[in-house]
């Protein structure tokens, strides 16, 4: 595990706000049953998570800005450094009593992913990544899966679901690469998919439509590990664009290439 002054303080805010998750995340078990739903109670629990984690990081590095799903951008005084946070990636998830969901955490400096943090509180997997310190998910050291043939993966996406991003393009996708492919996985969680890619769970994953939030911790996490990650078009504006694609370096260049074609 890597032991910098800057990951033990993410760790810290993320094992506190992943404490209220979990608590939280059992009560909304409770309230599947009732007509109301657990709606407005998961969206406190996101909100109070998102507090968490900005008085935590606040105290902790004065100057940082921020981007956080539910405040948005607040300005530091240090224009290098900006906390890129989602509070709960995999809302539907959590709000459903499926236990796949995450905090994401990211200093991203100078515009680039330095370092991450992706935390699931239900099964206490942590993954972290410092720049040049490697990727881990809680003291193992992680690589991405060395497959080379498409045939032999499994590949993660994001569905766009009601309201969300371009069907009939989703669905010309997903018809390529399900040809192809060994397997194709939903999660639910981007960071989550981001993060087991690092971890050699996936051989590939892309999505369209995300949020810096979504993407900035898995982007370094997947580096670290010896892996590639890109915008669709191959280019390094995932986080600009919304959309990204991650493998190793083989998977990476001929899923782009499968996508190309639909
Ligand atoms: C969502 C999840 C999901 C992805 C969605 C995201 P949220 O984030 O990462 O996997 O497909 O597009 O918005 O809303 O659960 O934080
Ligand atoms: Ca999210
Ligand atoms: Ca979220």
């Amino acid at each position: 595990m890597i032991r910098s002054p800057l990951i033990t303080v993410m760790v810290q805010a993320v094992r506190k706000a992943g404490r209220a998750l979990v608590r939280d995340f059992g009560e909304v078990e409770n309230l599947q049953v009732s007509l109301k739903g657990p709606a407005n109670f998961v969206s406190s629990a996101d909100r109070k998570a998102e507090d968490t984690l900005f008085a935590e990081l606040s105290r902790a590095r004065p100057g940082y800005g921020f981007t956080m799903e539910e405040r948005g951008r607040v300005e530091g005084t240090d224009p290098a450094n900006e906390w890129v946070v989602d509070p709960l990636d995999g809302t539907t998830n959590f709000l459903h009593g499926i236990p796949l969901f995450a905090i994401s955490l990211a200093l991203v400096r100078n515009g680039v992913p330095f370092a991450g943090v992706i935390f699931n509180p239900v099964s206490d997997e942590l993954y972290v990544a410092e720049k040049g310190q490697g990727a881990y998910l809680n003291d193992r050291r992680l690589r991405v899966a060395a497959r080379r043939k498409l045939s032999d993966s499994v590949v993660g996406c994001g569905i766009p679901h009601l309201g969300r991003g371009d069907h009939a393009k989703f669905q010309k996708e997903l018809a390529l690469v399900q040809s192809q492919v060994a397997g194709v996985r939903r999660t639910g969680a981007a960071a989550l998919d981001l993060a087991w890619v690092a971890a050699g769970r996936f051989d590939g994953f892309w999505e369209r439509d995300l949020s810096p939030w979504d993407m900035a911790a898995g982007v370094i996490l997947i580096r670290e590990a010896g892996g590639y990650v890109s915008d669709l078009d191959g280019g390094d504006q995932s986080l600009d664009k919304g959309h990204i694609i991650a493998g190793n370096e083989v998977i990476r260049e001929d899923l782009i290439k499968l996508l190309k074609k639909a």
